[in-house]
């Protein structure tokens, strides 16, 4: 059976703990000039419509890495951009390719192509949904601090993808997660209702930032207009005023709280640049480990180890 991460809820608290500890061996051995090249002979295909620069190339050299070989294809030079049904597509790469990685912005369509494929499909960011930025994000927050339990999270900023992901995480592994959002921006109902469903995670969503940050170990924050937002930007900066991650913010939160942002991050904005590059960012390892957990995600899924 192959094994699709569309989103974390497809993953049991046990392959959350397979992929941590396969990519904290697989960073392990490369900082010692170890090689894996265990993906030999594979392929795999990234699928993007939209823009990237961390998960495209991490995931390209994590498959270069592991032996393997990756494919980009850009979306409007395929016969998808004049429609040929999705489900056809999916039908024909599976038989081409041992891994599909999505960036686009419906979850329904990233659920087509798992549907249609016998080949695992990866989440690599939709409107809904970032799920390997969050699995790569717990293993930044478990070399910080030791673990992911008993470590309070708080999201600053809008209730997008990367806070549903987070979400789905808090449910599966059981985070204390607080979300301080501007009141009309809070994370999706639906995604709210599926997570309280299956979980065991503390989950806060509230609209006072400083209130949210009160002892926590991390602060995390993201643009406030994402991808495909554009056009609402200059209405999101005023309504997100008072929710940038600034000093102030981060002297309220535990001495040695970790400030984490998964990039693009705009200075001035969501984060300020004195924290942005201050002793309480970790935002260039957060980066880094993308690279490690792709590995991991690839060998495990490719390898059908889950
Ligand atoms: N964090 C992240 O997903 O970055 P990219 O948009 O550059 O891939
Ligand atoms: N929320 C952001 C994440 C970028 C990595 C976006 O979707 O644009």
């Amino acid at each position: 059976m192959k094994k699709d991460i569309l989103t974390l809820l497809d993953l049991a608290g046990e392959d959350f703990e397979v992929l941590f500890k396969r990519a904290i061996e697989l960073k392990q051995m490369s900082k010692n000039g170890a090689k894996d090249r265990s993906l030999t002979g594979k392929t795999l295909g990234l699928i993007f419509d939209k823009p990237s620069t961390r998960t495209r190339l991490s995931f390209e050299a994590a498959m270069v890495q592991l032996g393997g070989t990756p494919i980009f294809i850009s979306a409007k030079d395929t016969q998808i951009a004049r429609n040929e049904p999705v489900r056809d597509t999916a039908r024909v790469l599976s038989r081409y390719l041992d891994g599909l990685v999505i960036r686009t912005y419906s979850q329904e369509l990233l659920k087509e192509f798992a549907e249609f494929t016998d080949i695992p499909v990866i989440n690599a960011l939709t409107d809904l949904f970032h799920p390997c930025q969050v699995l790569s994000d717990i293993m930044t927050v478990m070399e910080y601090k030791g673990d992911y339990k008993d470590v309070k999270i708080a999201w600053i900023g809008d209730g997008n993808n990367v806070a549903h992901s987070w979400i789905n995480a808090a449910a599966v592994l059981g985070l204390d997660l607080v979300l301080a959002c501007p009141d009309g921006y809070s994370p999706d109902k639906e995604v709210m209702e599926m997570a309280l469903e299956r979980g065991v995670g503390n989950i806060v969503v509230t609209s006072d930032p400083v209130k949210a940050v009160k002892n926590a170990d991390v602060i995390y924050t993201d643009v406030w207009a994402s991808m495909g937002q554009e056009k609402e930007q200059d209405r999101r900066k005023s309504v997100f005023e008072a929710f940038q991650v600034d000093r102030t913010l981060v002297k309220n939160a535990a001495k040695d709280v970790i400030v984490m942002h998964c990039l693009p991050a705009h200075r001035g904005e969501e984060i300020s640049e004195n924290v942005l590059e201050g002793p309480n960012s970790v935002v260039w390892d957060q980066s880094e480990n993308k690279l490690h957990m792709h590995k991991a995600i690839l060998d495990v899924l490719l390898k059908r180890k889950i």
